[in-house]
Formats: C-alpha cells, structure tokens, sequence
C-alpha cells in the first residue's frame, strides 16, 4: 500500500517533529489538534525549525516553502477520513489515547493504517478498541525527532504483515531507520533507558556524585550526547515517571520502580526543560541557565 496522505494527531513537541519530517520528505500531512491556539503553535514550531534549517544553508527558502505548503492545520478529527496513515502522538495517557482511537477508527477508511507513537503503552491494548487491530501499530519516534534517525515499530498481538511491511516502507521514507519489537514493557530502547536514567537519578539521592559528575561520566567516559539527568530533564520527568509506572506494573521489576526524588521533582511541578525546572534550570528558550 502505498502512502500519500499522513494524519498526525497532536502538534505538542513530537507531533510537531513528526508533521516536520513528514512533510519535508515530501508527504502531505494534515495536523489536528484540540483547539485553534494549539494547532497554530505547533505550526509556528515547525515554522522556525525550518527557518533556522534555511538560515544554517541546510534547506533551500523554495523547499521550504513548498514543505510548509504541505502542511495542513486543522481542529478536525473527521479530516482524518481522507488518510492513508494516522499517527497519534497525543499525551502519554491510556484514557485519552483509547476515546482517541475508538473515535478515529469509526472515521478512516477502512484501509488506513492507524500508529500510536506511545512510548511505553501496551499497542495490543489500544488495537483492541478498536475494529481494525491488524492495521494497527506501534510507531515510536525519539526526541527531537527531525534529527533522531531512529523509529521503533511495535507488532501488536495482531498487527499483520502487510501493515509492518506498510510502515517499515513508510518510515523509510521518512528517512528513518526502523527496528521492530515486541509489544512488552517499554519496547527495546526505553527497556534500556528507563533503567539507565533511574539508576543516575539514585546516585545522585545517595549522593556519589553532582547532578554535573553523573552526567559528565555518561558525556565524557560513554559518549552519550547528553548526560542521563539532561537527558531526564529533556524528556521531561512527569513522562519519565509515567514510563517508569508502566514498565513496573508491566515487568515487577525494581530498576523500572520510579526513585523517590524523581517523584518530589514532578509533585513539586518540576517537570525539566518543560517547566524551566528539573534536575537543571531553563531560561523561557530551553537553555540551560545557573541556579
Ligand atoms: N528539534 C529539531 N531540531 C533540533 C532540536 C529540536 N528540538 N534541538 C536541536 N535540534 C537540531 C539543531 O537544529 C541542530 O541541527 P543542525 O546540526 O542541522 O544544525 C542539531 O539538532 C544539533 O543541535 P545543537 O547543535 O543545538 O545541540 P547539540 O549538538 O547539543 O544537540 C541534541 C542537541 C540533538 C538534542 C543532542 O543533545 C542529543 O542528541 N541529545 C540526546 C537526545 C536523545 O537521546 N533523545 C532520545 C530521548 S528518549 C525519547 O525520545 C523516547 C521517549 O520515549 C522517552
């Protein structure tokens, strides 16, 4: 199956990332979200991405311009019945994504594809409110996702192989590279990350080193780009503790358990770069600023 036609429901940071990429690999992609102020500035993000890209030389102003063309903002959820492929990347949150799909499925074509890009929510358990679970899938996409090169594809119990053949061909075109994975507890990369960033988050309550020593070890001794406290902070922590409860319901594992700082953070509304407040402070543009 061919696909011309993207629908990304939710322009926050990854929608926004997502309907960037798509339409600039040359898809047309319509972006929906809530309400008129929140679609505009998704669009507007995608807007000054793509100006800076032309003011760095790495895009033509016309390729721009014919990207942006591309672009279509909408609050409508019915506008979802003219795509080929649906991306949801709505807030990680099982309520809000099952009225999401249940609603969609009633409204595509019986041949589109629908794809959460959750992170850590059981692909089976959103297929199945739906009546379409083979032509549904896990689509994954890391943060920032214009310059992630990697997207994770999740085979629910009955996603088929027409829809991973589908999607594998789609993120491709993405310019992505795909891995695929089972559908248990945080997938394959944050069944790593989740126990990683935890386990810094510990160190530092035990105290063994700075918030800057931690993440100097994981810049300097691993090459990591960034350190797994700058790393939390960018995710943002109310998301990685949400993970965090998915990946111990789901495993009863204690590394997935969330450290208890990681808790006083978020109930005290630091949520990282986000809020201007995490394990580090940010100015109003997300950059780093002295506390
Ligand atoms: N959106 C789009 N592009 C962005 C961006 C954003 N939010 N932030 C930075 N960029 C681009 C810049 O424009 C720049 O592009 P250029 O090379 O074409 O000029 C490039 O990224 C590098 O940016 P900078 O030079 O400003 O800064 P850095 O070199 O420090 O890189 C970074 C920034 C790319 C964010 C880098 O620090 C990094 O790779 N960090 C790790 C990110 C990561 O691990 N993400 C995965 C998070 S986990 C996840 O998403 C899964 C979820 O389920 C939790």
């Amino acid at each position: 199956m061919t696909i011309k036609q993207l629908y990304v429901a939710g322009a926050g940071l990854m929608g926004a990332g997502i309907a960037q990429t798509a339409i600039t690999a040359g898809f047309d992609v319509t972006i929906r979200e809530v309400d008129d102020n929140l679609v505009n500035r998704g669009v507007e993000n995608v807007k000054r991405r793509l100006d800076s890209l032309v003011q760095k030389g790495k895009l033509h102003a016309a390729e721009r311009d014919a990207a942006l063309a591309r672009l279509h903002p909408t609050t409508s959820l019915e506008a979802a019945g003219r795509a080929d492929f649906v991306i949801e990347a709505i807030t990680e949150n099982f309520e809000a994504k099952r009225d999401l799909f249940k609603r969609l499925d009633g409204i595509c074509r019986q041949e589109a594809i629908l794809a959460s890009n959750t992170s850590s929510i059981p692909i089976t358990r959103m297929a199945a409110v739906t009546k379409r679970p083979d032509r549904f899938i896990g689509m994954h996409f890391f943060n920032p996702v214009p310059v992630m090169p990697l997207v994770e594809l999740i085979r629910g119990r009955d996603t088929s192989d027409a829809t991973l053949a589908t999607t594998l061909e789609l993120s491709k075109a993405l310019g992505k590279t795909p891995i695929t994975s089972l559908d248990y507890p945080g997938f394959i990369v944050n069944r790593m990350l989740v126990p990683f960033i935890n386990e810094a988050i510990r160190a530092l309550m035990e105290g063994l080193g700075t918030r800057e020593d931690i993440d100097q070890g994981a810049r300097l001794g691993l090459h990591h780009p960034m350190g797994p406290l700058e790393l939390a902070d960018f995710v943002g922590l109310d998301t990685h503790l949400y993970i965090c409860g998915v990946l111990y319901e789901g495993l009863h594992d204690p590394r997935f358990a969330a450290p208890p700082l990681l808790r006083q953070l978020v109930d005290a509304g630091h949520f990282g770069r986000k809020s201007g407040r995490g394990f580090y402070r940010y100015g109003p543009d997300g950059s780093r600023v002295p506390d």
